[in-house]
């Protein structure tokens, strides 16, 4: 009996030096200890031994009894150490590790300078109006007074869908199209993209933005023109820019003006960007003619208004100090991501 001891204290002793899991660990203890053992069976049979031999081997049983389970618990321990220790290592973060980045986009220029466009006449008063970018040559032409011999109509100079349809050249038909729903007093704006059969350059491309804005009451002079287009022009260049009306024509107003604004960059000196006038147009303006609403029904004794246009890539240009208009619309990132 004591030889079967020994051999099984040897055997737990090897086995639980080389087990790895808690699992078989267990299953080490049960197959020794436990109600079906190997030790706890030997226990049993104590009651047979001689008298003799039972306080020896008792002892002995008892002594490898404890042995064994303090060893047991001992292995148990460093098991479920380094297994929280393992776990420990796998599921710690290393920050030191780099991200990957998201590409974020920016708001495109245009559309930037748009809204702040807007601001600014919205917080004179104006609505925000809009009307289709494919048009009908009579809100294109006809119903701003613009002859069927004008340049502008020539399929050279213009998108045309077929003879009644084209692709409008400015936002001045979004005017007509408010004119006949709506009676005075009008103050909107209207923005979108116009379209011209322009070879494309730098300062020229064959779909552009354009704003428009008109405004038609009773009483209303070019004196509100000049002070409306002297506070867009404050706030979008800066207070110390100067403007300047020339007289210019447009079929659609009477008396009409080019509007120019003193050089961002010589300040009026003359420089070469300016072509040494001191000046940059900026858009066309004027009074509404009479001729125009007539075609809306509306009674050119009673009321008057002024209307302007202009490009919004070219005020871009120069706000921003952009040479080419190419840029706003070839989509480099390395030009976008700086706005
Ligand atoms: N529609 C004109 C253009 O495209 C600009 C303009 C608008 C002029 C309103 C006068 C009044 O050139």
């Amino acid at each position: 009996m004591e030889k079967r001891l020994k051999e099984i204290r040897n055997k737990i002793n090897l086995e639980v030096k080389i087990v790895k899991k808690i699992k078989d660990i267990e299953k080490i203890k049960n197959e020794c200890l436990g109600r079906k053992g190997e030790l706890t069976l030997l226990l049993r049979k104590l009651g047979s031994l001689s008298k003799e031999d039972r306080p020896k081997i008792g002892k002995l049983l008892h002594q490898y009894k404890k042995e064994i389970e303090e060893l047991i618990q001992k292995k148990t321990i460093e098991i479920v150490r380094s297994e929280k220790e393992k776990r420990i290592k796998s599921e710690s973060i290393d920050i030191s590790l780099l991200g990957k980045r998201m590409d974020r986009g920016t708001i495109h220029p245009i559309q930037l300078i748009l809204k702040e466009i807007e601001e600014v006449f919205l917080g004179l008063g104006f609505k925000i109006e809009e009307g289709p970018e494919v048009e009908l040559d009579y809100y294109n032409f006809e119903a701003l007074n613009i002859p069927k011999d004008h340049p502008a109509r020539d399929d050279q100079d213009s998108f045309f869908i077929n003879n009644d349809i084209l692709l409008r050249t400015h936002t001045s038909p979004v005017e007509i199209r408010v004119m006949e729903k709506q009676k005075p007093p009008i103050r909107i704006i209207a923005t979108g993209k116009c379209y011209r059969r322009d070879s494309t350059d730098s300062t020229h491309s064959p779909m552009f933005h354009q704003i428009e804005g008109l405004a038609v009451d009773e009483n209303i002079t070019f004196g509100d023109l000049k002070g409306v287009l002297t506070v867009f022009t404050h706030r979008i260049f800066g207070k110390d820019r100067k403007i300047r009306f020339r007289p210019g024509f447009f079929p659609f107003t009477e008396p009409s003006a080019e509007v120019d604004v003193s050089c961002l960059l010589c300040k009026g000196r003359g420089c070469q960007s300016c072509g040494y006038t001191g000046w940059l147009e900026i858009m066309g303006a004027g009074m509404t003619d009479p001729a125009v609403f007539k075609k809306v029904g509306y009674d050119s004794e009673k009321y008057s208004g002024f209307a302007f246009g202009m490009g919004v890539e070219r005020i871009a240009m120069l706000k921003y100090g952009i040479n080419d208009i190419r840029l706003f619309f070839e989509n480099d990132l390395r030009f976008l991501k700086q706005f």
